[in-house]
Parts: structure tokens; C-alpha cells; sequence
């Protein structure tokens, strides 16, 4: 099976949108996960379902908190090291996968700009409507500069991503710790082989720390991250006709120190039953049982350097903030 690929752009336009995701609506392709994950013992949702339109917007007031340390430190740490990114990279082209709004990005693509260098930038995000508003900004805000975006599922059409060599593949936020270890591992793999022998891939984790700190960035005061995880049941009732009661539900995040990650559930407030119409399902849930939503991993400099190992890469830059909190490394093709 294949899905609908879309891809508009005017002779002479400087913005180009591709789109890769099935006709049926952007859930369509999860369907199996969602069914999989609903029905097995311990439910578990693949957390790429946070991020429809409102998601997005959430998750951008999420990396505002003061709580929500890893925006800022990541933040910083490309505030004072773009310059010295570029002169590594040297990029022409900036790739950028889950680029959201691509709000950290303007710091790189300025670096670039200042180094006589900017010539495209292709934003890749499952997230179709704040990928179209993030490009129209940015040709506004950069003259020179060419936008090809890709609304994809990065996870499954990675090689569709149009490359030419010279490119800095940016993977930010952290977000690489919302993959298990295996499917780390793959995803790793998978774009290293995508790389050219000069590309570069320059990836944001954040790293371990105590316990305090982690949980309050992932239980937020102002409740905004509760409201982001929740926004999880709004998407399945929109998108497969589901009837989850979102005040039925509580937030949940704790650190796990074995696994060495955040683990975000919701947490059922009296036992239930939901109708999945889209799934042909029903859901039972017992009175405090807790459905995992999300894993964010964090990371130690040796673990990242294993995962770049393993992956066929090696570390050629690390840069952390100046509390240390956070890391951003630079990678290329090993040997
Ligand atoms: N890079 C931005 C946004 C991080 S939030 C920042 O650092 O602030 C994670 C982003 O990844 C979201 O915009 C989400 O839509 C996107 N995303 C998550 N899973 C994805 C997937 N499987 N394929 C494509 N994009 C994905
Ligand atoms: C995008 N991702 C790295 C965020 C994280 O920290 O795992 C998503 C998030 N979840 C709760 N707060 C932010």
C-alpha cells in the first residue's frame, strides 16, 4: 500500500510543500498501532498522536515554561554555538526532521545566512498545518532562502526526503528520546545511511539529572503539559470517532531511573468503557489503571556516543548549556 503524495508549488515560488500521508486522514496509517495498543494488556499510544493542530500549539506553550527546562537550555546552547555549528556543518541545505515551528531553527538559519551560505531548508513534520504556517514565515523572514516541506511520518517515508549533498540533518528538541531503544537504534541507522559522506547530523538530547528537576519539567505548575497529554483522547474521539471523557482521565509522569526515561500515562479516574467506532473496538478501562502515552528518554554523553556508534556514525562536536542540563552533538558518517 501506498499513500497519496501531494506536492505544490508554482514555477519561481520559493516554498514547495510535499505531502505524504494517507488520504484518509493523517491517523489513517496509525490505525494498527492504535488498535494494538488499546487492546493489549498494558495500553500503551504512540505519542506522534499529540501533535495535531492544537497539540502543536501546545507543545510550542510547553517549550515557553519556566518548568520546561530543555527548550531554553537547547535554546542557549544554539544561541551561543551556531556560529561555531556552521563553521563544523558547513551546510548549504538544512534539514530538519519533527521541526514543528521551527521556532529554535530562525538561530541556525541566521548562523548560515551569516556565513553566505543559506540556500534551502526542508522542514519534515507530521503536523501539516503549523509545517505550511512555519515555511510561509520563513520565506518572509529570508529573502534568499528556498523552503521545501515534507508532512510526512518520518518513521515511515525517511527516504522520501529529498537530500543533496551538503546538508545538516537537525533532529531538536530532544525528541529522539520519545524512541525506544530498539527503534532508536533503526531510526539512527536509517538516516545515517541516508547520508552523504559530508553531511552532518546534529542532534539535541537531553541529559540525566535528578529526579526533581526531570519531574517537574513533565508535571509542569501551570498544568500545560497535563492538558498536552490529554489533548491525545481529543485527537482519537476527532479523528476515529472515539468517546473518551478527557476529564475521565489524570496525568501522569514519573522518572523511571532504570530505563532512564519519563514516563507519561493517563491514569483512569473510575473504571470505563469507550467506543472506537473508527477501530470497530471497545475499550474497558479499570479504576486507576494508567495507559502510557509517552516515553522521553534522557541521555548521558557515553550513551549518545554508543547510539551514533551503533548507528554508523561518530561524534564530531558536543556542546552542552552552562548548567549542563542539555546536550547538542554533531555527527558524521564514521570512517
Ligand atoms: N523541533 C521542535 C518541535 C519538537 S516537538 C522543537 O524542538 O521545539 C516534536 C515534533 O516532532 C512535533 O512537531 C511533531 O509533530 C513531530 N513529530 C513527532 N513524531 C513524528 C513523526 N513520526 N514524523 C514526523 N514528525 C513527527
Ligand atoms: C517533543 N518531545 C521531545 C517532548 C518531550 O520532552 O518528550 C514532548 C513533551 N512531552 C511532554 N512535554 C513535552
Amino acid at each position: 500500500m501506498d499513500n497519496p503524495v501531494t506536492v505544490e508549488s508554482e514555477p519561481g515560488e520559493r516554498v514547495s510543500i510535499e505531502v505524504h500521508l494517507p488520504g484518509r486522514g493523517w491517523l489513517a496509517g496509525l490505525a494498527d498501532d492504535v488498535r494494538e495498543g488499546l487492546s493489549a494488556p498494558f495500553k500503551e499510544l504512540p505519542s506522534k498522536l499529540f501533535y495535531d493542530e492544537r497539540g502543536s500549539q501546545l507543545f510550542e506553550r510547553i517549550t515557553e515554561l519556566a518548568d520546561y527546562y530543555p527548550a531554553r537550555a537547547e535554546r542557549r546552547i544554539l544561541t551561543d554555538r551556531a556560529a561555531e555549528i556552521v563553521a563544523a556543518a558547513e551546510p548549504r541545505t538544512l534539514i530538519e526532521l519533527g521541526s514543528g515551528a521551527s521556532a529554535k531553527t530562525r538561530t541556525l538559519l541566521d548562523a548560515i545566512a551569516a556565513a553566505g551560505r543559506l540556500e534551502t531548508y526542508v522542514p519534515v513534520d507530521i503536523s501539516e498545518q503549523i509545517l505550511r504556517r512555519a515555511a510561509e514565515e520563513l520565506i518572509d523572514e529570508y529573502e534568499q532562502l528556498r523552503v521545501h516541506g515534507v508532512v510526512c511520518d518520518y518513521e515511515t517515508h525517511l527516504e522520501r526526503i529529498p537530500r543533496e549533498e551538503g546538508a545538516v540533518i537537525a533532529f531538536l528538541g530532544g525528541t529522539i528520546g520519545n524512541f525506544r531503544p530498539g527503534p532508536r537504534r533503526s531510526f539512527l541507522a536509517r538516516v545515517a545511511t541516508l547520508m552523504y559522506p559530508g553531511d552532518t547530523l546534529l542532534l539535541g538530547t537531553d541529559l540525566v539529572k535528578d529526579r526533581e528537576r526531570l519531574e517537574l519539567a513533565y508535571n509542569d505548575r501551570e498544568g500545560i503539559t497535563a492538558e498536552f497529554n490529554k489533548n491525545i483522547l481529543n485527537v482519537l474521539n476527532r479523528e476515529l470517532g472515539a468517546d473518551f471523557d478527557p476529564d475521565g482521565f489524570e496525568h501522569v509522569a514519573f522518572w523511571d531511573p532504570q530505563n532512564e526515561w519519563i514516563d507519561s500515562r493517563l491514569r483512569s479516574l473510575r473504571s470505563q468503557s469507550v467506543d472506537v467506532p473508527g477501530l470497530d473496538l471497545g475499550v474497558g478501562f479499570s479504576a486507576r489503571e494508567e495507559m502510557r502515552t509517552e516515553i522521553s528518554a534522557k541521555f548521558t554523553r557515553e550513551r549518545v556516543e554508543e547510539s551514533f556508534a551503533d548507528a554508523g556514525l561518530e561524534l564530531a562536536e558536543w556542546w552542552t548549556d552552562p548548567e549542563g542540563l542539555y546536550a547538542l552533538s554533531l555527527a558524521r558518517p564514521a570512517g
